[in-house]
């Protein structure tokens, strides 16, 4: 692992969308997020596993944009460090560390990465109590992962390497158009986010872990019979060794249900490049419906509204 390391996981993922009791009612009813906290036009959403005060915000909106991603760091002088490196790389920052009234509490800060997406850092941020999620119970651990469209993957990639100490665990790439994918860890979890390459920056997916295979397995068919629409799966990646089934919430971003995500050995962890035209590299079961252009159309999402501009909140 990187020797300056200093986040240690994924947090939560924010969304604001013009409808925003469709998108509340999805992420609370199907999906099983619970709901902890609310505000006038905001909500914040929590997995019953984890100890996350919340893993999504959904705010109220005109225009559809993704707020932010954010990552933890272990304490209140790791987000002054980290903020006090990234100012000496030149990294905008959208506001210094300081006190948060987010849910739990906190010490943060929000900067604008290569694409001029909001990320924040934090620290300290109170516990929730969670619990045990039991057999069969088909509702979300926690957050597992974040995938990122960028028009310039490879650079995004080297941004969150040299700024965010993001380590490369695998890379996905096409015999003609070059690489497509680059899987990135911030601990022993095969990936906590991804770039991919895509027309423009927008949210790829937003990926949720379930308790095992049997839950995910229940969670998906909740979707199908919901006549939720599925773009991909039931499958199981070989980067990351996950399984997967993606559908579209109600403003046509996407989301995952997962389960047995890889944790690998880091000191020991070798990179692959794997050429995902391969049927087992994309789908080692051979139970996902095949790879076509309208998965790809889903997945570019549509350009962003948030690039280089903060949210209100
Ligand atoms: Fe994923």
């Amino acid at each position: 692992m990187p020797d300056d390391r200093l986040i240690t996981h994924l947090r939560h993922v924010d969304l604001a969308v013009p409808d925003f009791d469709k998108q509340v009612d999805f992420y609370t009813g199907l999906w099983g997020l619970s709901r902890v906290a609310d505000d006038s036009g905001v909500v914040f959403l929590a997995a019953e596993g984890s100890p996350e005060q919340y893993i999504v915000r959904i705010r109220k909106d005109e225009q559809k944009r993704l707020d932010l991603i954010a990552f933890g760091v272990a304490t209140p002088a790791d987000a002054d460090a980290l903020a006090e490196r990234l100012l000496a790389a030149g990294v905008q920052l959208i506001t210094r560390p300081g006190a948060m009234d987010t849910p739990g509490g906190g010490y943060g800060f929000r900067f604008f990465d290569l694409d001029g997406r909001t990320v924040e850092i934090s620290a300290g941020v109170e516990p929730r109590r969670h619990r045990k999620i039991e057999p069969r119970e088909s509702i979300p651990v926690r957050l597992s992962h974040v995938v990122l469209n960028s028009p310039d993957a490879a650079a995004t990639r080297d941004w969150y390497t040299r700024h965010l100490s993001f380590a490369l665990s695998d890379t996905l790439a096409h015999p003609h158009l070059g690489e497509m994918m680059y899987f990135l860890r911030c601990n022993p979890q095969h990936h906590s986010l991804a770039i991919a390459s895509g027309p423009h920056t927008s949210l790829h997916h937003a990926s949720f872990e379930l308790r095992g295979i049997d839950e995910y397995m229940f969670g998906t068919g909740r979707l199908l019979r919901a006549g939720i629409r599925k773009i991909w799966g039931p499958g199981r990646h070989l980067a990351g060794d996950n399984t997967f089934s993606y559908f579209a919430d109600p403003h046509g971003n996407t989301v995952e249900y997962t389960t047995e995500l890889e944790q690998l050995d880091e000191d020991a962890w070798h990179p692959h490049v794997y050429d995902f035209t391969q049927p087992e590299v994309s789908d080692q079961w051979g139970t996902a419906n095949p790879i076509d252009e309208i998965i790809a159309q889903e997945t570019f999402n549509e350009p962003d509204r948030g690039v280089f501009v903060p949210p209100p909140l």
